[in-house]
């Protein structure tokens, strides 16, 4: 059973409520019930912390959802669909509802300066989730690897391992070039060195996955270390998975740059996009991915074999979204160009909310995500539940339990071979409303005062 409970602001949360059915119905088999490919991914961090955090009242800037509307525009396209004919209620073409591929072709074959065919180079699938599922098991066989930038959206590795692939890691490092009298550092300072990544690189390579701007950390690839990987990906013939989710929000003049758009890179990169992150509209889970026909036919294969088809009136929503940004595009009408600016205010004000306690941060280049060197804050981790987690997962639980903060922990962004090394940080949210901000400024002010 779920119930919905109201935190700080207007965010929502669903708390579930187990009952005796669910353990009444549990099946009894002599035989093993699940399969190989899914051993040891059945944790996941989404479902542990929001459930957490659902349990104890909290201000959340924990998971990455705006607490803010989507843009009246988008909300009424969404209206004006669901209103619509009989049509906006019953199955579109499986690959893309026409009128959504074809804006999106135009649109983003303007950013890269080709022609982008709507019918053969996209798919339109339930978020950019679904997407990356579709890229990951058309494309990945086994035996190959697929090599993995860390830290990186969390869902990449199980996503390798059901394809029966090998995820093989590179870390972005801090390259420890700051002023030790500036505390603040940005995430520009996290660099991949070139000779290891090229390390990585083996003749059972498949694939590469990139995330720019990157979750958690906020990284927005330049295109000179684009080029670097591009390169890599050449001279291997290696697949790039670009995901790109938060192409919309950089900040300080960092400039977006798509992974299809660098020489030689469009003939081998699937670039992975979402409409619930570009329109502040999460739970509406349409997202696509793009490339050129010849990759773009096997994860239509896999879209037919398993999900078909997303939600009509939520993808005539975004195309009429689309065709808004199309025509705005670069002005100061343009959504694109108002979201990033609105968050780059709340960035900063948690910047400095978090600097002023005492806490080291990483500034984002990009994304709605910034981290936080917890190691200076002395915390007497003594919850015995928690005993044996890594130091991140036991100081994030403790803030959830004992100040009513929620956040999310970075080594759950690592691999195990690496995770170690990152265990004290903790990631913030800040795409969230002023009053959700206060809160979280308050709670950590009062802390700070009690130290
Ligand atoms: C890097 C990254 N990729 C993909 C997704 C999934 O996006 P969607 O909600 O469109 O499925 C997220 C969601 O947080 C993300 O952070």
């Amino acid at each position: 059973m779920l119930r919905r409970l109201t935190l700080h602001g207007p965010g929502i949360c669903w708390k579930e409520t187990r009952t005796r059915t669910i353990s009444q119905n549990k099946v009894v088999m002599s035989r093993k019930l699940h399969a190989r490919r899914i051993e040891g991914i059945d944790k996941n961090i989404w479902v542990e912390f929001t459930h957490l955090a659902a349990e104890y009242k909290v201000v959340n800037l924990g998971q990455g959802f705006p607490d803010f509307p989507p843009p009246t525009f988008i909300q009424e396209a969404f209206g004006r669909a669901v209103s619509g004919d009989y049509a906006m209620h019953q199955y579109t073409r499986a690959f893309g509802h026409p009128p959504l591929v074809k804006i999106l072709a135009k649109f983003f074959g303007r950013i890269i300066g080709r022609d982008v065919d709507p019918m053969e180079d996209f798919l339109i699938t339930v978020g950019a989730y679904q997407a990356l599922f579709c890229a990951f098991q058309a494309l990945v066989d086994e035996g190959d690897e697929v090599i993995i930038i860390e830290p990186f959206f969390d869902c990449y590795y199980p996503m390798v391992k059901m394809a029966g692939g090998t995820a093989v890691y590179v870390p972005l490092r801090p390259r420890g070039i700051c002023d030790q009298a500036q505390s603040v550092r940005s995430s520009a300072d996290w660099v991949l060195s070139p000779e290891e990544l090229a390390s990585k690189f083996t003749p059972r390579t498949k694939a590469i996955v990139i995330n720019t701007p990157n979750n958690p950390l906020g990284k927005v690839f330049q295109k000179e270390e684009l080029q670097v990987i591009a390169d890599l990906c050449v001279k291997h013939d290696v697949i790039c998975i670009s995901d790109e989710v938060y192409e919309w929000l950089t900040y300080d003049g960092n400039k977006h740059v798509k992974m299809a758009s660098v020489s030689g890179m469009w003939e081998r990169t699937v670039t992975i996009g979402s409409a619930g992150k570009s329109f502040s509209a999460t739970g509406w889970k349409v997202g696509w991915a793009m490339a050129p026909a010849h990759i773009m036919k096997h994860l239509k294969t896999v879209h037919q074999n398993s999900v078909y088809h997303t939600a009509t009136a939520a993808q005539e929503a975004v195309a009429m979204g689309f065709q808004r940004e199309y025509d705005k595009f670069g002005t100061e009408d343009s959504y694109f160009v108002q979201l990033p600016s609105m968050l780059h205010a709340k960035r900063l004000r948690l910047a400095q909310c978090l600097e002023s306690v005492g806490l080291q941060t990483i500034v984002p280049q990009g994304g709605y995500f910034m981290i936080t060197d917890i190691s200076s804050l002395k915390v007497d981790l003594n919850d015995p539940s928690t005993e044996g987690e890594p130091y991140d997962y036991r100081f994030v639980k403790w803030l959830i339990k004992e100040k009513g903060l929620a956040t999310i922990p970075v080594s759950a962004f690592y691999s195990p071979e690496h995770r170690a090394g990152f265990e004290n940080y903790i990631r913030f949210c800040f795409a969230k409303e002023d009053s959700t901000l206060n809160a979280a400024e308050d709670i950590l002010r009062q802390w700070s005062k009690g130290k």
